[in-house]
């Protein structure tokens, strides 16, 4: 029998189902395979660490076309529009071949869009042959920069969500749906 889990009771209600998450993930995965199954240079999904590693395992096994992977981790210090901006890659890829790839971003969410948007630019200077990006969660009242995905799953209000990849100080990325995260929990 499979038993509930303890995380699930910091959760005041769950946002998006793990059967609408994997509807989702699906209909991305249509659309990057149709976008990229006649092009000539490869494609690589290049997963932002840790929010990301959820999704892009299960978007993953619904690609057809190949797809090589790789991971970038990065931080961005301060929030809000009076902050810097600027984004620190702690984990940087380290690739001869970007100008053989066709890259996918993939990320758990957009917040205020200067991560992604600092990415692209990024790679794009580091010589990669195209870059495109793709969420499944999307705030677009939080952004800061002004910056749309070309593929996502859903837009969301401004809600303290957490699970299937994304944490509040580490804890609950491995629940399997998107919850609203008990005020009580962050204000303790
Ligand atoms: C989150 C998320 C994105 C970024 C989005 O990562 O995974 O990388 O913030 O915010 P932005 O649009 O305002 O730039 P976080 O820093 O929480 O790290 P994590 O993925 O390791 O949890």
């Amino acid at each position: 029998m499979h038993s509930e889990n303890v995380l699930g009771e910091d959760i005041s209600r769950v946002l998006i189902t793990e059967e609408e998450i994997d509807l989702a993930v699906s209909k991305i995965a249509l659309e990057i395979d149709r976008d990229f199954q006649k092009k000539e240079k490869s494609l690589l999904l290049l997963g932002i660490l840790k929010g990301s590693v959820v999704f892009m395992g299960d978007l993953m096994k619904k690609l057809t076309v190949p797809a090589e992977i790789d991971f970038m981790k990065v931080s961005s210090y301060g929030s809000g529009v009076a902050s810097s901006g600027k984004i620190n890659i702690l984990l940087d890829i380290h690739r001869e071949d970007l100008s053989e790839k066709n890259i996918v971003v993939i990320e758990d969410i957009i917040d205020s869009g200067r991560t992604l948007s600092y990415l692209v630019d990024y790679l794009k200077l580091n010589g990669a042959n195209s870059v495109k990006t793709c969420t499944l969660l999307d705030k677009p009242s939080r952004r800061t920069v002004e910056f749309t995905p070309d593929y996502y799953g859903y837009e969301i209000p401004d809600e303290f969500v957490v699970g299937y990849g994304l944490d509040y100080d580490e804890r609950y990325r491995s629940l399997p749906y998107i919850g609203v995260l008990k005020s009580e929990v962050y204000s303790r």
